[in-house]
């Protein structure tokens, strides 16, 4: 081994890092979990809380005995937790739980289209999927370009902006990309973006598990207006999700979803809705969901965004140093060891499929990655370089070795050793490919 391991704390506090699980020979490895971005595992305190909150549980807000007093108070009272974690202003803001980062932004995707019929919503090219089709199907869309490295262009920001005299009502932006782990500068961007009368929402899927994000800043100009983020990225499976926004805007607009919870009084021909966040959530709230992300978000807090940002830099650095030593290797987007970014690695073996190569590294090594275009096709056919005649073939020829990428995301457990592991991988895969 080449570098000490000093992390063996982190391992300790995850739920599966050891499972072992077969080869494509049957020998058993540990699995190595390169595939952070996607979905984490467990902190195994979430699950401890969520076994000693099993006596207890109860339905949520539709019961007056004892559990589920109990249950719908430790449901309210998560929503400063939540609140506190990402800095925002309690006062103005409502926290409303959904089932992921996805299903938020279709949710303000439908408020907005209620009161902001006509105007214009502005994404990016380097946005998930999830923050970009939700606003297709519903608004006239322009769309912020990337340059060459695959970030984001702030005078094409601007420009837009300008161009379109007003009518931009939001400006749509990942907190960090899900492909490259570029963190855009999200105050800068809310900044221009109020300059020109819009607001902002950020996908915090990839920043929020990995660094801390602050909503409300000193200056209104520079706050964020809108969050959403998911707990399955951040060591809390059970299918939460939140979206944080203004109060008003939610109580300006009919609920997306309408039935049980969302009302105050309904007669045989009216419907008096509840306030939010009770109007944005129909249905039984998923109360196990809370209690594990506001159990991940204790740990959090307690190891410190800032200590996991740097732990995840660090490992981040020691691979892409590594893997610039490899024969074959291209790594997409800015290699600069001191850009900002969340601990995602890009890159392709050439001459090699992505398919094969994550295969290939679960198949011999026992590493997961996730390989494709990663719900992003416009930045991967961007980073990627493909021409429009390429995009054209292979929008109809789906089995014909679609173009990707092969990705790396890391989490705060994994380590160095489980990184030389995979550049040895590298190096088999890379000398047998001919
Ligand atoms: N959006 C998640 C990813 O990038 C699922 O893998």
């Amino acid at each position: 081994m080449s570098h000490s391991e000093t992390f063996f704390d982190y391992r300790d506090l995850i739920t599966g890092v050891d499972t072992k699980i077969p080869l494509k020979n049957g020998k058993l490895v540990p699995a190595i979990n390169f595939d952070n971005a996607a979905t984490t595992p467990p902190f195994n305190y979430v699950i401890e809380k969520i076994n000693s909150f099993l006596p207890y549980y109860s339905s949520i807000h539709r019961g007056n005995g004892f559990k589920s007093k109990l249950s719908s108070d430790a449901y309210e009272m998560s929503r400063d937790i939540v609140c506190n974690f990402v800095h925002c202003d309690p006062q103005k803001n409502t926290v409303i739980y959904v089932n992921n980062t996805t299903g938020a932004i279709n949710k303000l995707s439908y408020i907005f289209n209620n009161l902001y019929k006509n105007s214009i919503i502005l994404s990016t090219r380097m946005e998930h999927h999830s923050n970009d089709l939700p606003w297709r199907s519903k608004f006239k869309m322009d769309y912020v370009e990337v340059d060459e490295l695959g970030k984001l262009k702030l005078s094409d920001l601007k420009y837009k902006l300008k161009k379109h005299h007003g009518k931009v009502k939001l400006v749509c932006v990942a907190g960090a990309s899900n492909v490259t782990g570029y963190k855009n500068p999200i105050y800068t961007i809310a900044k221009i973006a109020h300059h020109y009368g819009a607001e902002i929402l950020v996908d915090g899927a990839q920043l929020v598990p990995h660094y801390p994000i602050y909503m409300q800043q000193k200056s209104k100009e520079e706050s964020i207006d809108y969050l959403a983020f998911s707990a399955h990225k951040m060591y809390a499976p059970f299918g939460i999700g939140v979206l944080i926004g203004p109060k008003n805007t939610f109580s300006n607009a009919p609920p997306e979803y309408s039935g049980g919870g969302t009302i105050k009084v309904v007669t045989d021909n009216s419907v008096l809705w509840d306030d939010p966040p009770g109007k944005n959530e129909a249905g039984t709230p998923n109360v196990l969901g809370v209690t594990a992300l506001v159990s991940s978000i204790k740990v959090l807090n307690k190891l410190s965004l800032n200590s996991i940002d740097k732990r995840e830099s660090d490992i981040y650095n020691y691979t892409l140093n590594k893997m610039l030593q490899l024969p074959d290797i291209t790594i997409y987007g800015d290699t600069n060891p001191g850009c900002d970014k969340v601990a995602i690695l890009p890159f392709n073996i050439k001459g090699l499929h992505h398919e094969t190569t994550a295969k290939l590294l679960s198949d011999l090594s026992g590493i997961s990655v996730r390989s494709g275009c990663f719900c992003a096709h416009p930045y991967v056919q961007r980073l990627l370089e493909l021409s429009p005649e390429e995009i054209n073939y292979f929008k109809t020829h789906f089995n014909n070795f679609r173009p990707g990428i092969v990705r790396l995301s890391f989490g705060l457990y994994n380590t160095y050793n489980e990184v030389d592991i995979l550049i040895d991988t590298l190096k088999k895969i890379i000398k047998n490919k001919k």
